[in-house]
C-alpha cells in the first residue's frame, strides 16, 4: 500500500491473530503476528492516525477441550489461566493492544451467534449428513483432533483427524488407519451425524474479484490464495459435535457448537465492541467495522492465511455491511537454533521465561531485524547476543550515552548553542531530517527488517559523526564548534528516541527521560521529528544504561537446553513413538502436557543400572551437568491405570501453580489409590514423550532393588509442591 493510498483511509483497525489459550506464548508467536503488528501500530500512533489495535485469546476448539480433559479441569479453568498468562507476558513485552479480549466473553457469544444466524438465514449454509467417528466409551463424536491414527499417506503414527503434521497432508478423519480416541485410546466406530456447511464454493468468483486489485499484498499470501482458487473452493463444515464452544443458534443444532475457525475471527468484531464500551462510546465500534474508509489490517502467521484471506472475507461478504481486510501481512515461521520449533516437546523459547532473564527490547529488536518476512527465519541465541552487543549496546546505546555524558561534563548537562555548520554537520542534519520518512515508508510497507536496520544506520552515522568531529579535541581548541557538534548530537538522540519507539519502546522512553523531556515519547509526532531542534540551555536528565551487554554465560544454558532436547528427540525418533507436531498454534496445552516421557518413565536413574552394584555404574559427572536436572516436588492429584499396559499409571500432578501429566511404570507396585495425594519427586525438565499414546511430561524418581521391590522417593516433612530439590 503506497502512502498516497494510505491517505484515503480515515482510520485503521489492526488485529493480531487471536492466540489459543492452551499454552504460553513463545517466540514463534511473537515473530509472526504480534511484534510486527505492535511496531506498525506504534508507528501509526506517532503518525497521529486514528488507530485501534485489537487482540484477545482464542478459547474454544478441540485442543483446549482435550487439554482440559487430560488435566482433569474444566476448559474454562484452562483458558482463564492462559488468558491471564498471555495478558501478563504480552504486557511485559510491550504489546500495546487497545483491547485484549477473549472468545469465551459474553459479547463474543452474542456476536458470533448473531453472525452465524445471518449467514444461515441468508442461505449460505447447507445441511449435510456425514459419517463421523464416535467413541462409544466416551459417548461422543470425535471432532477434528479428538481422533488420531496412522497417516494414510506417510504411514507415520499420531496423525490427527484433520491433518498429518508429519507429512503435512490434510485428512478426512475417516481415512485414518487404526484410528483411536485421543482421550480414552479406544477404537471409535463410524456413525451418521449432521452438520452445517458453508457454501464457500459460491463465494469463489466474488473472492477472486476482490483479490484482483490486491497486487501490493505480500507474495506469500497471494500465492497461497491462488493455490486455493486453483483447486477450487469447496463446502466447509462450520459446526462441530462438541460441548465446549458457542452453541449453534439453529433449531435442531442445540447440542452442537460453531466451528472454532468460523467463530474466532468474529472475535475481532466482538473485541472492538468491548473496546468501544470500555471507552464509554458503545457505538464507536461501528466507525471501524462499518465505514468503508477504515483500513482493516490482520497480522497473522502463514498457517492462518486461508482462514483470513479466503474464509473470513467470504463470511464478511456473506453477512454484508462489514469492511473487508485491506491487507493481511502474513509472516513465515521462526525456527529455533536451526530446527523447527516444537511446543509440546518444549523445543521453544517461552516469552515468560525469556522475560525473567532478559529485557524485552533486545528481543523486540532481534525479532524485527531478523523477522520471517519473506521466508522462515532462525532464532539463534548467539546471533541474538551478537546483535544486542554490537548493534544495540555498541552503536545505539553507546552513541546516546557518550553524547549525554559529554554534554554533562563539558556543558553542565545543558544543551549547548548551535553555531555555524560545516559540511559534516550538514550531513548530520540531513540524515536526521530524512530518517523519519525513510523509516516510515518501510514500516508502512511492513518491512520490519529494513526498518530496524535503517534505525541502527542512523545511530551508526551519528557515532561516526561524533568520532569525525572529535569534540574532545574541539572542547579545548574551538569551543563553539564543540558546542555545535554536541548540540546536533543531542538532536540526534532526540530523533532516535522517536524513531526507536515502535521497535524499542522501553528504551525510547528512557532516552526521552535522559534528554530531560517532559511527558512521554509516545506523545511525539513522527513527521519532522528529525528536524526538531533542541533549545539551547535546556537541561538534560540523568543518564541511564540503555542496553547491557549479554554475556556468553547467560546464553549458554539456553543453547544447551535446546541442544539437549534436540538430541533427545533425535534419539527418540530413531525409536519413533513421538508424533510430529505443528510448529505452532494447535499444540496441546503445556500444562496438561502429554506423553509418556521416557519409556522408562517410572524407573528413576537408580533403577536402570545393576541394583546390586554401588554408585559407580556410570561415569562421574560434574556439578554443572547434575545442575541441568530440574528436580521438583510434585503432588499426585489423580492417578489411573493406563489401559492395556499393566505396568503404567497415568498421574496428574500439581507442580507449584502448574498442572502436568506423566506416565509412570509403577503400576505393579502401587495402586492408583496409593498414589493419589502422595508427594513425590520428579525430573521436571525432561523432554515430553508419548507412551502408549499418552503424553508424559516428566519422570518420577523411584528406587528399585535386586528383590524386585520398588520405592517411590518422597520428601520428608512438609513442603510445597513445585519446591526445588537440590
Ligand atoms: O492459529 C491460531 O493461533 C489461531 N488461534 C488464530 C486465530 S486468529 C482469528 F481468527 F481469531
Ligand atoms: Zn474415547
Amino acid at each position: 500500500m503506497s502512502q498516497e493510498q494510505q491517505k484515503e483511509y480515515k482510520r485503521l483497525l489492526v488485529t493480531s491473530a487471536l492466540p489459543y489459550a492452551n499454552g504460553p506464548i513463545h517466540l514463534g508467536h511473537l515473530a509472526g503476528a504480534y511484534l510486527p503488528a505492535d511496531v506498525y501500530v506504534r508507528y501509526q500512533r506517532l503518525k497521529k492516525r486514528d488507530v485501534v489495535y485489537i487482540c484477545g485469546t482464542d478459547e474454544h476448539g478441540v485442543p483446549i477441550a482435550i487439554a482440559a480433559e487430560k488435566a482433569g479441569v474444566t476448559p474454562q479453568q484452562i483458558v482463564d489461566k492462559y488468558w491471564a498468562d498471555h495478558y501478563d507476558t504480552f504486557t511485559r513485552f510491550g504489546m500495546s493492544f487497545d483491547h485484549f479480549s477473549r472468545t469465551s466473553a459474553p459479547m463474543q457469544h452474542r456476536t458470533a451467534a448473531d453472525f452465524f444466524k445471518v449467514i444461515h438465514d441468508k442461505g449460505f449454509l447447507v445441511e449435510r449428513a456425514i459419517e463421523q467417528f464416535y467413541c462409544e466409551k466416551c459417548a461422543r463424536f470425535l471432532a477434528d483432533r479428538f481422533v488420531e491414527g496412522e497417516c494414510p499417506r506417510c504411514h507415520r503414527p499420531g496423525a490427527r483427524g484433520d491433518q498429518c503434521e508429519a507429512c503435512g497432508s490434510s485428512l478426512e478423519q475417516t481415512e485414518l488407519i487404526h484410528p483411536y480416541c485421543k482421550v480414552c485410546g479406544g477404537t471409535p466406530v463410524l456413525r451418521q451425524t449432521r452438520h452445517l456447511f458453508l457454501k464457500l464454493n459460491e463465494f469463489q468468483p466474488l473472492l477472486e474479484k476482490w483479490l484482483a486489485d490486491k497486487g501490493e499484498w505480500k507474495e506469500n499470501v497471494l500465492n497461497y490464495v491462488r493455490g486455493w482458487f486453483q483447486e477450487g473452493l469447496g463446502e466447509r463444515a462450520v459446526t462441530r459435535d462438541l460441548s465446549w464452544g458457542i452453541k449453534v443458534p439453529v433449531a435442531g443444532y442445540e447440542e452442537k457448537v460453531i466451528y472454532v475457525w468460523f467463530e474466532a475471527p468474529i472475535g475481532y468484531i466482538s473485541a472492538t465492541k468491548e473496546w468501544a464500551e470500555k471507552k464509554g462510546r458503545p457505538e464507536a465500534w461501528k466507525e471501524y467495522w462499518l465505514q468503508p474508509d477504515t483500513k482493516l489490517v490482520h497480522f497473522i502467521g502463514k498457517d492462518n492465511i486461508v482462514f483470513h484471506a479466503v474464509i473470513w472475507p467470504a463470511m464478511l461478504m456473506g453477512h454484508g455491511g462489514f469492511v473487508l481486510p485491506a491487507d493481511i501481512p502474513a509472516n513465515e515461521f521462526l525456527n529455533l537454533q536451526g530446527e523447527k520449533l516444537s511446543t509440546s516437546r518444549n523445543y521453544a523459547v517461552w516469552l515468560g521465561d525469556y522475560l525473567n532473564k532478559f529485557p524485552a527490547d533486545p528481543l523486540r529488536y532481534y525479532l524485527a531485524v531478523n523477522a520471517p518476512e519473506t521466508r522462515d527465519a532462525d532464532f539463534i541465541w548467539e546471533d541474538f547476543q551478537g546483535r544486542n552487543n554490537s548493534e544495540l549496546a555498541d552503536i545505539l546505546g553507546n552513541f546516546i550515552n557518550r553524547t549525554l555524558t559529554f554534554a554533562r561534563k563539558q556543558f553542565g548537562g545543558a544543551v549547548p548553542e548551535r553555531g555555524v555548520l560545516d559540511g559534516l554537520d550538514e550531513q548530520m542534519v540531513r540524515t536526521l531530517a530524512e530518517a523519519p520518512e525513510k523509516i516510515g515508508a518501510l514500516l508502512e510497507g511492513y518491512e520490519l527488517r529494513k526498518a530496524a536496520a535503517a534505525l541502527i544506520d542512523v545511530a551508526r552515522f551519528a557515532n561516526k559523526y561524533f568520532n569525525d568531529q572529535e569534540p574532545w579535541r574541539t572542547a579545548r581548541e574551538n569551543r563553539a564548534k564543540c558546542a555545535t557538534t554536541i548540540h546536533l548530537a543531542i538532536q540526534a538522540c532526540q530523533t532516535l528516541a522517536v524513531l526507536m519507539e515502535p521497535i524499542l519502546p522501553f528504551s525510547a522512553e528512557k532516552v526521552w527521560a535522559m534528554l530531560g523531556q517532559p511527558g512521554s515519547v509516545n506523545d511525539q509526532v513522527w513527521d519532522g521529528c528529525g528536524s526538531r531542534q533542541m533549545a539551547a540551555g535546556h537541561l538534560l536528565g540523568q543518564e541511564q544504561i540503555l542496553f547491557t551487554k549479554i554475556e556468553e554465560s547467560q546464553i549458554r544454558p539456553e543453547v544447551e537446553r535446546l541442544r539437549a532436547i534436540s538430541e533427545a528427540l533425535k534419539a527418540a525418533s530413531a525409536g519413533a513413538e513421538v508424533p510430529a507436531e505443528k510448529a505452532d498454534s494447535e499444540a496441546p496445552a503445556r500444562a496438561a502436557a502429554v506423553g509418556a516421557g521416557q519409556p522408562a518413565a517410572a524407573a528413576g536413574p537408580a533403577a536402570q543400572g545393576n541394583p546390586s552394584a554401588a554408585a559407580a555404574e556410570k561415569p562421574r559427572i560434574t556439578y554443572d551437568e547434575f545442575a541441568k536436572v530440574d528436580l521438583r516436588v510434585a503432588r499426585v492429584v489423580k492417578a489411573e491405570k493406563v489401559e492395556k499396559a499393566d505396568k503404567l499409571l497415568r498421574l496428574e500432578l500439581e507442580v507449584g501453580s502448574e498442572m502436568r501429566q506423566i506416565v509412570a511404570g509403577v503400576a505393579k507396585h502401587y495402586t492408583p489409590e496409593e498414589m493419589t495425594g502422595r508427594t513425590i519427586i520428579i525430573v521436571a525438565n525432561l523432554q515430553p514423550a508419548v507412551i502408549r499414546g499418552i503424553e508424559s511430561n516428566g519422570m518420577l524418581l523411584a528406587a528399585e532393588d535386586g528383590q524386585g521391590r520398588m520405592a517411590i522417593l518422597s520428601p520428608q516433612g512438609e513442603i510445597d509442591s513445585g519446591a526445588k530439590v537440590k
